[in-house]
Protein backbone atom coordinates (compact mmCIF):
# COMPACT_ATOMS: atom_id res chain seq x y z
CA UNK A 1 0.00 0.00 0.00
CA UNK A 2 1.32 3.63 -0.76
CA UNK A 3 -1.19 6.40 0.36
CA UNK A 4 0.72 9.19 -0.93
CA UNK A 5 -0.94 10.95 -3.78
CA UNK A 6 -1.13 10.76 -7.42
CA UNK A 7 -0.26 13.71 -9.68
CA UNK A 8 -2.12 14.59 -12.52
CA UNK A 9 -1.63 17.39 -14.72
CA UNK A 10 -2.99 19.16 -17.65
CA UNK A 11 -2.77 22.54 -19.43
CA UNK A 12 -6.13 23.86 -18.14
CA UNK A 13 -9.28 22.03 -17.33
CA UNK A 14 -8.85 19.50 -19.15
CA UNK A 15 -7.35 16.80 -17.40
CA UNK A 16 -10.65 16.88 -15.12
CA UNK A 17 -12.09 14.88 -16.94
CA UNK A 18 -9.16 11.98 -15.87
CA UNK A 19 -9.84 13.52 -12.15
CA UNK A 20 -13.65 12.58 -12.85
CA UNK A 21 -13.06 8.91 -13.76
CA UNK A 22 -10.39 8.41 -10.86
CA UNK A 23 -12.32 9.56 -8.19
CA UNK A 24 -15.46 7.44 -9.31
CA UNK A 25 -13.11 4.18 -10.21
CA UNK A 26 -10.61 4.73 -6.88
CA UNK A 27 -12.82 7.22 -4.68
CA UNK A 28 -9.99 6.17 -1.66
CA UNK A 29 -6.78 7.59 -4.00
CA UNK A 30 -5.30 11.09 -3.01
CA UNK A 31 -4.41 13.28 -5.70
CA UNK A 32 -2.69 16.81 -6.18
CA UNK A 33 -3.83 18.00 -9.70
CA UNK A 34 -2.00 20.86 -11.53
CA UNK A 35 -3.79 22.87 -14.49
CA UNK A 36 -0.98 25.51 -15.87
CA UNK A 37 -3.27 27.46 -16.95
CA UNK A 38 -0.51 30.34 -16.68
CA UNK A 39 0.86 28.74 -20.13
CA UNK A 40 -2.69 27.53 -21.84
CA UNK A 41 -3.52 26.35 -24.37
CA UNK A 42 -0.38 23.85 -24.92
CA UNK A 43 -2.28 22.83 -28.39
CA UNK A 44 0.00 24.62 -30.83
CA UNK A 45 3.14 25.13 -29.02
CA UNK A 46 6.58 23.58 -30.09
CA UNK A 47 8.11 20.23 -29.19
CA UNK A 48 10.49 22.67 -27.11
CA UNK A 49 8.32 24.68 -25.62
CA UNK A 50 6.20 21.55 -24.27
CA UNK A 51 8.95 19.60 -22.96
CA UNK A 52 10.06 23.03 -20.79
CA UNK A 53 6.34 23.50 -19.48
CA UNK A 54 5.91 19.82 -19.22
CA UNK A 55 9.30 19.48 -16.86
CA UNK A 56 7.89 22.15 -14.96
CA UNK A 57 4.54 20.27 -14.07
CA UNK A 58 6.52 17.51 -13.39
CA UNK A 59 8.77 19.28 -10.71
CA UNK A 60 6.05 20.84 -8.98
CA UNK A 61 4.58 17.20 -8.56
CA UNK A 62 7.23 15.83 -7.46
CA UNK A 63 7.21 18.53 -4.67
CA UNK A 64 4.18 17.50 -3.26
CA UNK A 65 5.48 14.13 -3.19
CA UNK A 66 3.70 12.00 -5.64
CA UNK A 67 3.81 8.10 -6.55
CA UNK A 68 3.21 8.33 -9.74
CA UNK A 69 2.19 11.04 -12.11
CA UNK A 70 -0.73 11.17 -15.01
CA UNK A 71 0.21 13.39 -17.83
CA UNK A 72 -3.72 14.33 -18.86
CA UNK A 73 -2.81 16.12 -21.55
CA UNK A 74 -2.17 14.13 -25.00
CA UNK A 75 -0.43 17.48 -26.61
CA UNK A 76 2.33 16.81 -23.37
CA UNK A 77 2.30 13.10 -23.82
CA UNK A 78 2.42 13.17 -27.64
CA UNK A 79 5.61 15.54 -27.75
CA UNK A 80 7.43 15.64 -24.66
CA UNK A 81 7.06 11.85 -23.04
CA UNK A 82 10.71 11.20 -23.17
CA UNK A 83 11.67 14.30 -21.51
CA UNK A 84 8.93 14.50 -18.53
CA UNK A 85 9.96 10.22 -17.80
CA UNK A 86 14.03 11.72 -17.72
CA UNK A 87 12.82 14.60 -15.29
CA UNK A 88 10.91 12.59 -13.10
CA UNK A 89 13.94 10.38 -11.96
CA UNK A 90 12.19 7.28 -11.28
CA UNK A 91 8.70 7.80 -10.46
CA UNK A 92 6.32 6.37 -12.93
CA UNK A 93 5.07 9.06 -15.32
CA UNK A 94 1.61 7.90 -17.57
CA UNK A 95 0.54 9.23 -20.36
CA UNK A 96 -2.63 9.41 -22.03
CA UNK A 97 -1.99 8.13 -25.39
CA UNK A 98 -1.71 4.43 -25.57
CA UNK A 99 -4.72 3.67 -23.29
CA UNK A 100 -7.20 5.91 -25.74
CA UNK A 101 -5.21 4.20 -28.58
CA UNK A 102 -5.75 0.56 -27.48
CA UNK A 103 -9.59 0.72 -26.73
CA UNK A 104 -10.19 2.14 -29.87
CA UNK A 105 -8.29 -0.50 -31.94
CA UNK A 106 -10.11 -2.84 -29.88
CA UNK A 107 -13.41 -1.09 -30.01
CA UNK A 108 -13.32 -0.27 -34.05
CA UNK A 109 -15.41 -2.98 -36.43
CA UNK A 110 -14.67 -0.67 -39.63
CA UNK A 111 -10.87 -0.14 -39.13
CA UNK A 112 -12.03 3.32 -39.14
CA UNK A 113 -10.66 5.40 -36.62
CA UNK A 114 -10.56 9.17 -36.13
CA UNK A 115 -8.68 11.23 -33.62
CA UNK A 116 -9.53 14.79 -33.23
CA UNK A 117 -6.80 16.64 -31.15
CA UNK A 118 -4.84 19.74 -30.85
CA UNK A 119 -2.69 20.60 -33.70
CA UNK A 120 0.74 19.54 -32.14
CA UNK A 121 -0.95 16.29 -30.88
CA UNK A 122 -1.52 15.71 -34.71
CA UNK A 123 1.72 16.54 -35.97
CA UNK A 124 3.31 14.32 -33.76
CA UNK A 125 1.63 11.58 -35.53
CA UNK A 126 1.78 10.01 -31.67
CA UNK A 127 -1.84 8.30 -32.40
CA UNK A 128 -1.39 6.83 -35.93
CA UNK A 129 1.84 5.03 -34.55
CA UNK A 130 0.18 3.99 -31.25
CA UNK A 131 -3.08 2.66 -33.29
CA UNK A 132 -0.78 1.33 -36.47
CA UNK A 133 1.29 -0.49 -33.71
CA UNK A 134 -1.69 -2.25 -32.46
CA UNK A 135 -3.86 -3.13 -35.73
CA UNK A 136 -1.65 -2.48 -38.91
CA UNK A 137 -5.02 -2.17 -41.28
CA UNK A 138 -6.61 0.32 -39.51
CA UNK A 139 -7.69 3.78 -41.46
CA UNK A 140 -6.50 6.63 -39.32
CA UNK A 141 -8.16 10.43 -39.71
CA UNK A 142 -6.82 12.49 -37.58
CA UNK A 143 -8.10 16.07 -37.35
CA UNK A 144 -6.99 19.12 -35.77
CA UNK A 145 -9.45 21.39 -33.20
CA UNK A 146 -7.67 24.09 -32.66
CA UNK A 147 -10.89 26.36 -31.33
CA UNK A 148 -11.69 23.70 -28.98
CA UNK A 149 -9.94 24.92 -25.84
CA UNK A 150 -9.84 28.06 -25.92
CA UNK A 151 -13.71 28.00 -26.35
CA UNK A 152 -13.68 25.55 -23.48
CA UNK A 153 -11.27 27.72 -21.20
CA UNK A 154 -13.04 30.67 -21.96
CA UNK A 155 -16.33 28.53 -20.45
CA UNK A 156 -18.35 28.04 -24.15
CA UNK A 157 -19.36 24.86 -23.21
CA UNK A 158 -22.96 24.43 -23.23
CA UNK A 159 -24.18 22.28 -26.14
CA UNK A 160 -26.17 24.73 -26.98
CA UNK A 161 -23.56 27.95 -27.79
CA UNK A 162 -23.37 28.71 -31.41
CA UNK A 163 -19.44 29.15 -31.52
CA UNK A 164 -19.21 25.92 -29.53
CA UNK A 165 -21.55 24.21 -32.52
CA UNK A 166 -20.06 26.00 -35.38
CA UNK A 167 -16.20 24.82 -34.62
CA UNK A 168 -17.89 21.20 -33.80
CA UNK A 169 -19.45 21.27 -37.32
CA UNK A 170 -16.07 22.06 -38.82
CA UNK A 171 -14.25 19.60 -37.34
CA UNK A 172 -16.75 16.82 -37.51
CA UNK A 173 -17.34 17.15 -40.93
CA UNK A 174 -14.33 15.31 -42.01
CA UNK A 175 -14.75 12.72 -39.41
CA UNK A 176 -18.20 12.07 -41.07
CA UNK A 177 -16.53 11.75 -44.79
CA UNK A 178 -14.20 9.61 -43.99
CA UNK A 179 -16.72 7.17 -41.71
CA UNK A 180 -15.28 6.20 -38.86
CA UNK A 181 -16.75 3.98 -36.59
CA UNK A 182 -14.91 4.96 -33.23
CA UNK A 183 -13.50 8.74 -32.51
CA UNK A 184 -10.69 9.26 -30.37
CA UNK A 185 -11.39 12.67 -28.23
CA UNK A 186 -7.41 12.89 -28.39
CA UNK A 187 -7.47 15.91 -26.42
CA UNK A 188 -8.23 15.70 -22.39
CA UNK A 189 -10.65 18.61 -22.79
CA UNK A 190 -13.09 17.58 -25.46
CA UNK A 191 -15.11 14.92 -23.01
CA UNK A 192 -15.95 18.12 -21.50
CA UNK A 193 -18.01 19.58 -24.97
CA UNK A 194 -18.83 15.60 -25.43
CA UNK A 195 -22.39 16.36 -26.12
CA UNK A 196 -22.03 18.88 -28.92
CA UNK A 197 -19.35 16.65 -30.64
CA UNK A 198 -21.92 13.78 -30.35
CA UNK A 199 -24.50 15.33 -32.06
CA UNK A 200 -22.48 16.34 -35.25
CA UNK A 201 -21.10 12.67 -35.83
CA UNK A 202 -23.04 9.78 -37.60
CA UNK A 203 -25.81 8.05 -35.03
CA UNK A 204 -23.88 5.46 -33.21
CA UNK A 205 -20.04 6.73 -33.68
CA UNK A 206 -18.36 5.00 -30.27
CA UNK A 207 -16.56 7.77 -28.48
CA UNK A 208 -13.17 7.13 -26.28
CA UNK A 209 -12.29 9.13 -23.68
CA UNK A 210 -8.64 9.48 -23.40
CA UNK A 211 -8.14 10.82 -19.85
CA UNK A 212 -10.64 8.21 -18.91
CA UNK A 213 -9.10 5.25 -20.13
CA UNK A 214 -5.86 6.45 -18.70
CA UNK A 215 -7.45 5.79 -15.51
CA UNK A 216 -7.90 2.41 -15.83
CA UNK A 217 -3.95 1.64 -16.97
CA UNK A 218 -2.87 3.94 -14.59
CA UNK A 219 -4.70 2.02 -11.21
CA UNK A 220 -3.37 -1.56 -12.62
CA UNK A 221 0.15 0.24 -12.75
CA UNK A 222 0.05 1.22 -9.09
CA UNK A 223 -1.59 -2.25 -8.12
CA UNK A 224 1.18 -3.87 -10.12
CA UNK A 225 3.50 -1.95 -7.61
CA UNK A 226 1.64 -2.77 -4.57
CA UNK A 227 1.19 0.68 -4.51
CA UNK A 228 -2.62 1.34 -4.21
CA UNK A 229 -3.79 3.33 -1.72
CA UNK A 230 -5.69 2.50 1.28
CA UNK A 231 -9.29 1.41 0.31
CA UNK A 232 -10.62 1.83 3.74
CA UNK A 233 -10.58 5.62 3.73
CA UNK A 234 -11.45 8.63 1.71
CA UNK A 235 -8.74 9.92 -0.68
CA UNK A 236 -7.80 13.99 -0.42
CA UNK A 237 -7.95 16.25 -3.33
CA UNK A 238 -6.26 18.92 -3.55
CA UNK A 239 -6.13 21.41 -6.84
CA UNK A 240 -3.61 23.84 -8.16
CA UNK A 241 -3.54 26.27 -11.00
CA UNK A 242 -0.93 28.58 -12.64
CA UNK A 243 -3.30 31.54 -13.22
CA UNK A 244 -7.18 31.98 -13.24
CA UNK A 245 -7.77 30.20 -9.76
CA UNK A 246 -11.75 31.27 -10.37
CA UNK A 247 -11.99 29.92 -14.11
CA UNK A 248 -10.71 26.27 -12.77
CA UNK A 249 -12.80 26.12 -9.74
CA UNK A 250 -16.09 27.40 -11.76
CA UNK A 251 -16.24 25.66 -14.74
CA UNK A 252 -14.69 22.65 -12.79
CA UNK A 253 -17.42 22.27 -10.82
CA UNK A 254 -19.36 22.54 -13.65
CA UNK A 255 -18.30 19.62 -15.43
CA UNK A 256 -17.34 17.42 -12.35
CA UNK A 257 -20.31 17.76 -10.72
CA UNK A 258 -18.73 18.46 -7.43
CA UNK A 259 -17.00 21.76 -6.47
CA UNK A 260 -13.29 21.76 -5.69
CA UNK A 261 -12.79 22.81 -1.57
CA UNK A 262 -10.06 25.22 -3.17
CA UNK A 263 -7.91 25.84 -5.54
CA UNK A 264 -4.32 26.89 -4.70
CA UNK A 265 -2.48 29.09 -7.19
CA UNK A 266 1.27 28.80 -7.91
CA UNK A 267 4.24 30.36 -9.81
CA UNK A 268 4.89 27.69 -11.75
CA UNK A 269 8.10 29.50 -13.41
CA UNK A 270 9.46 28.19 -9.74
CA UNK A 271 9.73 24.85 -10.20
N1 LIG B 1 -5.95 19.00 -22.67
C1 LIG B 1 -4.74 18.98 -23.39
C2 LIG B 1 -4.62 17.83 -24.32
O1 LIG B 1 -5.07 16.76 -23.97
C3 LIG B 1 -4.14 20.31 -23.79
C4 LIG B 1 -4.97 21.18 -24.63
C5 LIG B 1 -4.37 22.56 -24.86
O2 LIG B 1 -3.93 23.19 -23.90
O3 LIG B 1 -4.34 23.01 -26.02
O4 LIG B 1 -4.06 17.89 -25.37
Amino acid sequence: MDTRPIGIFDSGLGGLTAVGALVKAAPWESFVYLGDTANAPYGDRTPAELAALSGHNIRFLLSRNVKAILVACNTSTSNAMDAMVRQARGTPVLGVISAAAAEAASGTKTGRIAVLATAATVRSGAYERAIRALLPEAEVTAVACPRLVPLIEGGHADPSDPALLAAVEAYAAPVRQAGADTVILGCTHYPIVRAAIESALAPGTALVDSGAASVGTLLAELSARDALGDKKSAGARQFFCSARREDLARHGAAFLGWQMERVDQIDIGRF
